[in-house]
């Protein structure tokens, strides 16, 4: 069954045709403590939310655990969960990834809806299906793609939270323009982070979405076009885990962030990306996200960090780089010595 999306004008309304679509027999919501706080006021008077029964996880990456899940498993049981129940996941990428999976595999599947409330879950983890835990160290090891019946998008969420984490988010809006087109970066380019409009993000949110369906859409299981969505994670995911091994982690958007000046440097010098552009990225990635250290003596960690990502295979890495703006080159292999060369670059910058 097709997602369906939608960029919210009334939530109240919305969430309850959502529900009714469903007619669930019993209704749960999962929050994490942190958006059992935050956001969960702001819907807990619905009236299609009278006979909801809440389910509350730690919140941050950390609590993506086996034991959460089964946590939530447990509630849904012992709140007698049938396979006509319906879960709505109400916060971050944590939330709404450990939801999702919790509901793909309760009594071999139920159905769920998503509300995301940080940004980065709006624009990315909450739409596509990627549904999963961390297990073993190891990030999103176990999951299933699954679709969420529906998602509704509200930014009046946004204001719950901190400027860094709206940053974070935008990075892969950022992402999503450069696999686009000119039109749409260059407007993601021009728009305030520093006193950012609701409701003109709200638009920018829409078409971000709307970029990243129709990709999902026609490769929903990341056998080829799907791949597009990891440009600048390639080196993105190595920082964030360098960060994270040094003691002082970064919000995933500022590594891919930073990820993105490197890859759109590989795809300057290999791929005939225009250096004007690339030029205008990187003065907005270096404004916006300032500076990521780390000097030449770590290369060597961060080249094996790159080559056990899970979406490389037998040492090679693939990365995903661009011709143009909107012009997209998947499983793109180069030399260490130019992965070196694309550090220098980013030191010096
Ligand atoms: N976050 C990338 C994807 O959904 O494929």
């Amino acid at each position: 069954m097709a997602q369906d999306v939608i960029i919210s004008k009334d939530l109240h309304a919305e969430l309850a045709a959502a529900i009714e679509d469903v007619r669930p027999d019993r209704l749960f919501v999962l929050t994490d403590t942190t958006t059992v706080e935050c956001c969960w006021p702001v819907i807990q008077h619905f009236d299609c939310l009278c006979e909801a029964q809440m389910i509350t996880i730690g919140a941050t990456d950390e609590a993506k655990t086996l034991e959460s899940l089964s946590d939530v498993w447990t509630a849904l049981g012992e709140g007698g969960a049938t396979r006509h129940s319906l879960l709505i996941n109400l916060g971050g990428g944590m939330v709404t990834d450990l939801g999702g999976f919790a509901a793909s595999t309760f009594k071999r599947g139920i159905a769920f809806i998503n509300i995301p409330t940080t940004l980065l879950a709006m624009v990315d983890a909450s739409v596509g299906g990627k549904t999963g835990i961390n297990f073993r160290g190891l990030k999103n090891e176990i999951g299933v793609f699954n679709e969420a019946r529906t998602v509704i998008l509200d930014t009046e969420f946004l204001r719950t939270l901190d400027d860094q984490n709206i940053r974070s988010g935008y990075a892969e809006m950022v992402k999503h323009g450069l696999i686009s087109s000119d039109e749409e970066l260059m407007e993601l380019l021009r728009f305030d982070l520093d006193h950012p409009d609701l409701n003109a993000l709200s638009s920018l949110v829409g078409k971000s979405v709307a970029i990243k369906e129709r990709i999902v859409t026609e490769d929903p299981y990341e056998q080829g076009l799907r791949k597009a969505l990891n440009l600048g994670h390639t080196v993105g995911h190595a920082f964030e885990s360098l960060a994270l091994a040094n003691g002082q982690p970064v919000l995933h958007g500022y590594a891919v962030a930073w990820g993105l000046i490197c890859e759109l440097y590989l795809s300057a010098t290999r791929c005939g990306f225009p250096t004007e552009r690339f030029h205008q990225v990187e003065y907005f990635v270096r404004e916006t996200y300032g500076h990521f250290q780390f000097d030449c003596k770590q290369y060597d960690h961060l080249y094996e960090l790159m080559t056990h990502d899970k979406k490389n295979s037998a040492g090679v890495i693939n990365f995903t780089l661009l011709g143009a703006v909107g012009d997209v080159r998947i499983n793109q292999h180069v030399t260490k010595e130019d992965v070196f060369e694309m550090w220098d670059y980013f030191r010096e910058g």
